[in-house]
């Protein structure tokens, strides 16, 4: 309680009125003291126990900060987009059909643009009709909806090692057993698929999905080679195996066409995952699935149990975009912008990197994954990395289990070119202070 200058008793929070009547706004009050320890800890399902946020998230806060060089977040340049024209492209679409675009929709999402939707998937050859598409919140939706309707707990779900944080976030969620599948520079190796499958029968189980992300992977910038595509998918229809393919980034490529998308080949046996986060804009939150049809009859309820309908503003604000401006022009102008900044990323790295750092060398999208020399930890070494001004992703945040200490990821898709070589110039420094110490004192834990 707060005691006034007249001994009037006024609580925090409660409105005193003036002697005109009127009520005059309230003060904010402060909150009140953080409890240390949480009051329900015991009444959480036992699937929230494993939710906790990233011992890096702290130092991602600071990362943000401008005199430090994110090769971090894999945050597409939308800074590129001709914003002033979506601008007025948005105003006319509430001026003229808001009704529609401030109106809750159907939770399958909007026909016309599972139609668009349909267009942009056949530049990958897939051949999918409207009622295919189930429109999500990103495609992030859809791999927490995928988890929703497949997995139990201790569920096996095969991953490619490393895969997707967010993919693995969702699928740990959902209590999933999730078991890494080896890559190399050709993407996901079939005999490690093979060989995963077989010991997960061992154990009396089936997998319930293969979980993959082909062109130019998050986050190792890898590739499924083209003649490796049959062989994954004949080894997955021969164990039963549904494969869940994750395609942000298949129209970012650097040299020639898209390739051919898996669900391209195999229409019952892929659940195909896109989204315009990457090629138009992530806030709008738009993605969708393309699915066999019992599968998506369950997208569509866990998604109408999730969200009612996704957000009418947010797809008519995609479908306008595709309907009425240059998008083909505009995703070329992106693959050429992320091409440069691919470019001064492998420049910087074969200039400035000390002898024992491996990477990959992503033919589109976002990142490169780098492998430290022996003995230095990439978790370790982040808080002196962000000392000196530069910021990437551990590789521990791609394992389920935890491993991948001796890589990072660098993601080149936000800084300019000059930024990404001073970034990398600043990040060279810190590994062969790394090397130093690992050399005089032993490796890191
Ligand atoms: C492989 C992969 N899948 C899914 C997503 C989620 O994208 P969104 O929810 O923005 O569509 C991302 C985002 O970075 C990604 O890299």
């Amino acid at each position: 309680m707060i005691l006034k200058e007249d001994d009037k008793v006024v609580s925090p929070g409660q409105i005193e009125p003036t002697t005109s009547g009127e009520r005059p706004t309230p003060e904010p009050q402060p909150l009140s003291q953080p409890q240390r320890i949480d009051r329900y800890v015991g009444q959480y399902a036992e699937r929230a126990v494993g939710m906790v946020a990233s011992e890096i998230r702290a130092l991602f806060a600071v990362a943000a900060r401008p005199e430090i060089v994110s090769l971090a977040g894999g945050s597409p340049y939308v800074t590129a987009l001709p914003l002033d024209v979506i601008g007025d492209m948005i105003g006319q679409l509430v001026a003229h059909q808001g009704a529609t675009a401030l109106q809750y929709c159907t939770a399958q999402g909007d026909t016309a643009l599972r139609e668009r939707i349909c267009d942009v998937m056949a530049l990958e050859q897939i051949r999918a009709h409207p009622d295919e598409v189930v429109v999500t919140t990103g495609s992030q939706q859809a791999l927490d909806l995928m988890a929703r309707i497949f997995i139990d707990p201790g569920d096996v779900i095969l991953v490619e090692a490393p895969s997707y944080v967010g993919a693995l976030g969702a699928f740990s969620s959902y209590q999933a057993d999730v078991v890494h599948v080896a890559m190399d520079d050709e993407g996901l190796i079939p005999e490690a698929l093979e060989e995963a499958i077989r010991r997960t029968a061992a154990t009396g189980r089936r997998a319930k999905f293969l979980y993959t992300v082909p062109n130019f992977h998050n986050p190792a910038g890898v590739t499924l080679a083209a003649g490796r595509r049959h062989r994954i998918l004949d080894i997955c229809h021969r164990a039963g195996l549904l494969v869940v393919e994750d395609n942000p980034y298949g129209l970012l490529g650097f040299d020639g066409e898209p390739m051919r998308a898996l669900r391209a080949d195999d229409a019952e046996g892929v659940v195909y995952l896109g989204t315009f986060s990457k090629t138009f804009a992530a806030g709008v939150r738009v993605g969708w699935a393309v699915a066999p049809m019992a599968i998506r009859e369950k997208l569509i309820l866990a998604a109408e149990s999730a969200v009612l309908c996704q957000s009418s503003f947010s797809q008519l604000t995609v479908r306008e975009y595709l309907n009425t401006q240059p998008w083909r022009e505009q995703v070329k102008d992106f693959r050429e912008l992320y091409r440069e900044r691919r470019d001064a990323t492998l420049s910087a790295l074969s200039r400035m990197m000390p002898p024992g750092c491996h990477w990959t060398r992503p033919a589109g999208g976002f990142y490169v994954w780098l492998r430290l020399p022996d003995g230095v930890n990439a978790k370790t070494m982040l808080p002196r990395a962000i000392s000196s001004r530069v910021a990437y992703v551990p590789g521990t945040g791609f394992y389920a289990d935890g491993s991948g200490a001796q890589y990072a990821r660098l993601c080149y898709s936000l800084p300019a070119p000059d930024r990404i070589s001073e970034g990398i110039r600043r990040l060279a420094s810190v590994i062969e202070t790394e090397i130093q110490l690992r050399d005089d004192f032993g490796p890191a834990c």
